[in-house]
């Protein structure tokens, strides 16, 4: 027996025992859920996050991500099956590793893969021979086999031999009620047989579904292929919106009604542009690599300008409407931002458009302030840390009474929309909430855009 085999066969054994150690790199909006599946599966799971504070916090048992159920942390912490560490020797002692780091887009906007170097050089420095490692985090078709494999390699062990390397795209949907990681099928790729067939049984025995693919290549193209596709639409979508409204035609009953066509439809609806570290980012990385081997995506790239313009858009037509509907200029006047995250129900501000809007209402001379149920103060973010500190203020009906004009930016759940349907002065509503819920203000103060 080759001594690959019988470290292929022992990991196998592991692994269907439930016994393997599972280290997650990184745990923030995806690594922390995929940790705590894997241990809520049987797996003993450990996480490492270089952020002592979030560590500290989990192994308190607090509820750092909002839309968990209240005791998850605290059960799996309590019941010794999880634990989060910031000590990177904790990596030689386990089996499975599952790579969860950033990847955002660089100030030039192209990949920064530095956040996966910087843990694939931590894993190389305790790699042990009959470990999987396998990488989540979004990248360039080609980037695990050209930049993460040679890392791992610089200490003589092999992959497909040593050790074994695999790449699997995270797929979570931060705030998805419906789908939760467990039961979202887990593409799975490898370049190697060993490889596959080692993760392919280690997320079998974890989510509902796996789907095979491959090569590494194939399985990173998978992330890529599916949030460009979003993008795209959300582009489309924005566009038909302003084109239908010169047509006198409402954007979002035409969505709901063509999603009723069973086959070939999906709906997207409009919004104030895209956020997150997710869809903004891989068409960037689609985009980039395309390039890279002399070829081009162009449909891409211009949905990507289009959502990238999109919170412009938006802030130049509130100005419009201060001046069309209360003739008050946009210089002076005072609106209120309902909603500063990405997306609803979620506390994450990355790169939301919200804040882009805030940002560019007040180069325009106005004065805003926002309203957020799960931010009582504005964190501190990479993209904006000016914005850190400011306050939400209270959503009353002396307060909303008081500005020019409501701006629905994010549409949270916890809002009180009836009371602001009540008394703003003009409601301008970027996510169709309120007629969604039956509340249609007078034309007059209310304007979808
Ligand atoms: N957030 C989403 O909705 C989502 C969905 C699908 C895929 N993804 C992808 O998953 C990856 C991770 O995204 P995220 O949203 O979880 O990021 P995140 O910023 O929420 O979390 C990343 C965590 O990794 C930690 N970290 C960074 N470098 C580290 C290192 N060397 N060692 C240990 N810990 C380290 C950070 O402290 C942080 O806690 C990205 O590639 C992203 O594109 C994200």
């Amino acid at each position: 027996m080759t001594n690959a085999f019988s470290l292929f066969s022992s990991l196998k054994d592991r692994i269907a025992r439930h016994e393997a150690r599972v280290a997650t790199v990184g745990l923030g909006y995806v690594g922390l859920p995929l940790a705590l599946t894997i241990s809520e599966a049987g797996f003993p799971t450990t996480g490492l996050d270089l952020n002592e504070a979030r560590v500290a916090a989990i192994n308190a048992g607090e509820r750092v991500i909002s839309y968990f159920p209240e005791d998850r942390i605290r059960n799996a912490v309590a019941g010794g099956r999880f634990s989060a560490t910031h000590d990177r020797t904790s990596l030689a002692g386990v089996d499975v590793i599952l790579i969860c780091v950033p990847t955002p887009l660089s100030p030039r906007r192209e990949p920064d893969l530095s956040y996966v170097l910087r843990a694939a050089e931590s894993i190389a420095e305790w790699l042990q021979p009959g470990q999987l490692v396998v990488l989540e985090s979004t990248v360039w078709p080609g980037a695990t086999a050209t930049v993460v494999k040679p890392i791992l390699e610089s200490r003589g062990l092999r992959a497909g031999e040593d050790f074994f390397l695999a790449f699997s795209p995270e797929r979570e949907d931060p705030g998805n009620h419906k789908f939760d990681t467990r039961s979202i099928p887990k593409v799975v790729g490898a370049d190697d047989a060993r490889s596959r067939e080692l993760i392919d049984l280690f997320y079998s025995q974890i989510v509902t579904k796996t789907v095979p693919v491959s090569s590494l290549a194939t399985a990173e193209a998978v992330k890529l292929a599916e949030n460009s596709f979003r993008t795209v639409n959300i582009a489309l979508v924005n566009e038909m919106k302003v084109a239908m409204e010169a047509m006198g035609v409402d954007v979002w009953e035409v969505v709901q009604a063509a999603a009723t066509k069973p086959f070939g439809y999906m709906p997207f609806f409009p919004g104030p542009g895209i956020g997150g570290d997710c869809i903004p980012v891989s068409p960037a990385y689609l985009s980039w690599r395309a390039k890279d081997v002399g070829s081009a995506m162009p449909i891409v790239d211009l949905a990507r300008t289009n959502n990238e313009n999109a919170p412009d858009m938006i802030a130049g037509r509130v100005a419009v409407e201060l001046s069309k509907h209360s003739r008050v200029p946009v210089t002076g006047a005072r609106v209120l931002i309902l909603g500063i995250a990405y997306k609803k129900d979620v506390e994450d501000t990355r790169v939301s458009p919200a804040l882009a809007i805030l940002k560019r209402l007040e180069a325009m001379g106005a004065t805003c302030d926002f309203h957020d149920p799960y931010f009582p103060v504005m964190p501190l973010t990479r993209d904006d840390p000016d914005l850190a500190g400011r306050r939400s203020v209270p959503l009353t009906e002396e307060v909303v009474a008081g500005y020019d004009a409501v701006l629905v930016a994010t549409d949270h759940s916890l809002v009180d929309y009836a009371l602001v349907a009540r008394v703003a002065r003009l409601l301008l509503d970027t996510r169709n909430v309120f007629a969604a819920r039956g509340l249609l203000p007078p034309a007059g103060r209310f304007v979808k855009i």
